[in-house]
């Protein structure tokens, strides 16, 4: 139900497409937050909630996914509502038998409120909200372009660490290039004043340019370079991300990197670790116990807690508080 290029939140979520991180000012960004802790509560005593009662969210997956995938179909059933699962659609739904996109969506449409969707191909999220014509469209990760839930969900962990969201420090490691959690995030990050910017990567995936304004700071490095870099650099927010090999021609393996024990010894105190997951040995277990380290703590519970809010307000649920 797009107006194009894509309406901007401006206060009221209801019945909007939620495609870019874009669509939110600062101010969104905060009701949005305000409604996170209750969301916290009703997930951890008083669950389900009715808030999303007869609604039915259809829950599309064309690329893997076991966080977004789980935390989406956990919130609905937390606030009462209920989903249409439909994972890897090449093989399980009418694609199979040659369907289009466009008719995937009508039809999906007919029987929800809302589609969240995950697709490989960027603007499949754009061009979904412009087939459907009644309910709105979550992206939940567009290819190498956005996923603006993974971001909020980001920036709510760090809101909850750092108390705001500005005049923070953030380093960006691995695959800045093709990873959309680094992008989310700048674009997110980028709202608020102070924030400094710091890509590190390796040479051939640096960030592109239109994640860059003059806060961002290019650190090309050899990789066994890292540690060294970052207790130099002396980041509040250490974000690290996978190498996504299904993005990279050629040999992913150059690019790999390892955040261990080691690296966390020069690190500030107050700094955190962030990762969206899933991991492939970027960040060694032995990390885990640091209490530093969030990807396996907040980082996961506030993908809930942020999307069963979101849900709410676009579903136009009445929220009490
Ligand atoms: C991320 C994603 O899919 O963008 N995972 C997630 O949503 N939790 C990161 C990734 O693909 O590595």
């Amino acid at each position: 139900m797009a107006i194009l290029p894509y309406e901007k939140i401006h206060g009221s979520f209801k019945g909007k497409d939620i495609i870019s991180l874009d669509q939110f000012t600062p101010k969104d960004i905060k009701i949005l937050f305000s409604h996170v802790p209750k969301m916290k509560d009703i997930a951890k005593n008083a669950r389900p909630s009715k808030i999303l009662a007869g609604k039915i969210v259809v829950i599309l997956f064309y690329e893997p996914s076991s966080r977004t995938f789980g935390s989406f179909s956990t919130a609905v059933k937390q606030l009462g509502g209920q989903t249409v699962e439909i994972l890897n659609p090449q093989q399980f739904s009418s694609v199979a038998k040659g369907e289009t996109f466009e008719d995937t969506i009508r039809v999906f449409e007919a029987y929800s409120d809302a589609i969240v969707l995950r697709h490989p191909s960027v603007g499949s999220a754009m061009e979904a909200a412009k087939t459907a014509k009644f309910v709105p469209i979550i992206n939940a990760g567009d290819g190498p372009g956005e996923h603006p839930t993974q971001t909020l969900l980001d920036m709510y962990t760090i809101f909850e660490i750092f108390n705001r969201l500005d005049n923070l420090k953030i380093a960006f490691v691995g695959d800045l290039l093709h990873y959309r959690t680094f992008h989310g995030q700048f674009l997110g990050l980028s709202k608020y004043p102070g924030n400094k910017f710091y890509g590190i990567s390796p040479k051939g995936v640096e960030m592109p340019s239109k994640f860059r304004n003059s806060n961002y700071h290019e650190v090309v490095i050899d990789m066994d370079d890292l540690d060294k870099t970052l207790a130099s650099l002396k980041p509040d927010i250490i974000s690290v991300g996978r190498i996504p090999k299904e993005y990279i021609t050629g040999d992913a393996k150059k690019y790999r990197f390892q955040i261990t024990k080691k690296t966390l010894k020069n690190l500030s105190p107050k700094s955190i670790i962030m990762h969206p997951l899933p991991r492939v040995g970027e960040i060694l277990p032995e990390v885990d116990e640091d209490p530093r380290a969030v990807y396996l703590r907040s980082q996961i519970r506030n993908g809930q807690y942020v999307r069963m809010a979101l849900l709410a307000l676009v579903l136009g649920a009445k929220i009490q508080s």
